[in-house]
């Protein structure tokens, strides 16, 4: 059992009926919403923008923890903070100029978050670890929801858990990509406090999303 924070992905939700989703998984127990946007450059797949975020901003109070997965990025981040994004997650893979990324959306007044490709050594974190209110492992290639979970990346949640912790940061440590029930509880246990589920919570039914967040909760 853990107080693990868990962001479904809503990537996995029926998109006709987002905003609804997206209620039901607030009322379910969420503790935030993950939102993947993707723009068929950086990575091969397209899904959603800001004027989808804004639209799905009045149904639920919850973080949207928005996963940004673009290249570039900088001049987009503005229209992600008004449409009501909380957490703006970028790659550090997608740009050379990721110090002012994170800078633009400290200005813009959201939280900063990072994410790695499962290729993308821990290091690159280094000189950049203060300016993160979260970092986000993915443990799948990043571009379509309901892949298989990468083992390797379990190594490296344990390294930058030992980072944090040496640094003595409350950084959110998120992992996304494969989660399922079966596995949540070694993730927690390399040292994530936030997992990502897409299909594992949105794969069966409204009528299951609360038990399968607590499954994945291991309650
Ligand atoms: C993949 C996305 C993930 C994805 C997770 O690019 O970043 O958030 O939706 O989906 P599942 O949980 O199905 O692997
Ligand atoms: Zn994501």
């Amino acid at each position: 059992m853990s107080d693990v924070l868990i962001s479904p992905s809503i990537l996995a939700a029926d998109f006709a009926r987002l905003g609804e989703e997206v209620r039901a998984v607030d009322a379910a127990g969420a503790d935030m919403i993950h939102v993947d946007v993707m723009d068929g450059h950086f990575v091969p797949n397209i899904s959603i923008g800001p004027i989808v975020i804004e639209k799905l901003r009045p149904y639920t109070a919850k973080p949207f923890d928005v996963h940004l997965m673009i290249s570039p990025v900088d001049a987009y981040l503005e229209a992600f903070a008004m449409a009501g994004a909380d957490i703006i997650t970028a790659h550090p893979e997608a740009g050379p100029h990721f110090h002012r990324t994170l800078q633009v959306i400290r200005k813009l007044g959201k939280k900063t978050g990072a994410a790695l490709n499962p290729s993308t050594p821990a290091d690159v974190l280094d000189p950049v670890l203060e300016e993160l209110d979260l970092i986000l492992v993915m443990s799948v290639n990043p571009g379509f929801g309901g892949q298989k979970f990468i083992d390797s990346q379990l190594r490296k949640i344990e390294a930058i858990r030992q980072k944090l912790d040496r640094a003595n940061l409350k950084t959110i440590l998120e992992v996304d990509g494969g989660i399922v029930p079966a596995n949540a509880q070694a993730v927690i246990d390399a040292g994530a406090t936030a997992l990502v589920a897409g299909s594992a919570i949105f794969g069966k039914g409204a009528d299951r999303y609360a038990a399968e967040i607590a499954a994945l909760r291991g309650r």
